[in-house]
């Protein structure tokens, strides 16, 4: 029952703006599944203010993965958003999330998954990379986050990434609209 309604969530607010779209599936979604928010790549924060508000109405609490700064040797420079600029826009929203400020392909991070546990939802926007990527997904399933939202379906590695992880993992992509930037996909 609980597939029926997230999937049917997911698809009727495919015509909203991305912005709009990603925090109204997650205000929808989260009465019907248990546990926490993850992102992974958080930029200005744009997005994480918006998770946080949501997270915080349904009492949960969002765990932001990255590294900002700290990685910028093994980023390419699109990818450099300076912290400084994520830790003001999130100034009023101290509390109602955590920073891992690690890369996501860091061992050290599924000390935090791990005390985030369950996770509803995870937002994966890092490093894109087909390889960066496939294991951002496969560590998502290996903490069975239930629905995981991924940025950008439409490039290079992350377009081959998502195929990859679909045909090995136990997860189902939700059909929406081509022109939607981000995909959906909920564990089997
Ligand atoms: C395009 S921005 C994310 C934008 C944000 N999700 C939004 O929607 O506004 C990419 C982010 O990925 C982060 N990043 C780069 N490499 C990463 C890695 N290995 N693990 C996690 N995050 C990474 C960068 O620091 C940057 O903040």
């Amino acid at each position: 029952m609980v597939a029926k309604d997230v999937i049917r969530i997911i698809q009727d607010n495919k015509n909203l703006g991305m912005k709009d779209r990603l925090k109204t599936n997650l205000s929808q979604v989260l009465p019907f599944i248990e546990g926490n928010v993850i992102e992974i790549g958080a930029g200005f924060g744009d997005n994480t203010i918006g998770f946080c508000e949501v997270a915080n109405n349904h009492n949960r609490h969002v765990l932001v993965i990255d590294p900002f700064e700290s990685d910028w040797e093994n980023m390419p420079e699109s990818y450099r958003y300076p912290y400084e600029i994520f830790k003001k826009t999130m100034h009023p929203y101290e509390g109602l999330y955590s920073l891992c400020k690690k890369s996501s392909l860091d061992e050290e991070v599924k000390i935090d998954m791990e005390n985030l546990l369950p996770i509803a939802f995870a937002y994966v926007d890092g490093l894109q990379s087909e390889e960066a990527v496939l294991s951002d997904l496969r560590l998502m399933e290996k903490y069975d986050v239930k629905l995981i939202g991924i940025d950008d379906k439409n490039r290079g590695g992350v377009k081959e990434a998502i195929e990859i992880f679909l045909e090995e993992s136990k997860y189902n992509l939700i059909e929406t609209q081509e022109n939607n930037r981000e995909a959906y996909l909920w564990i089997k």
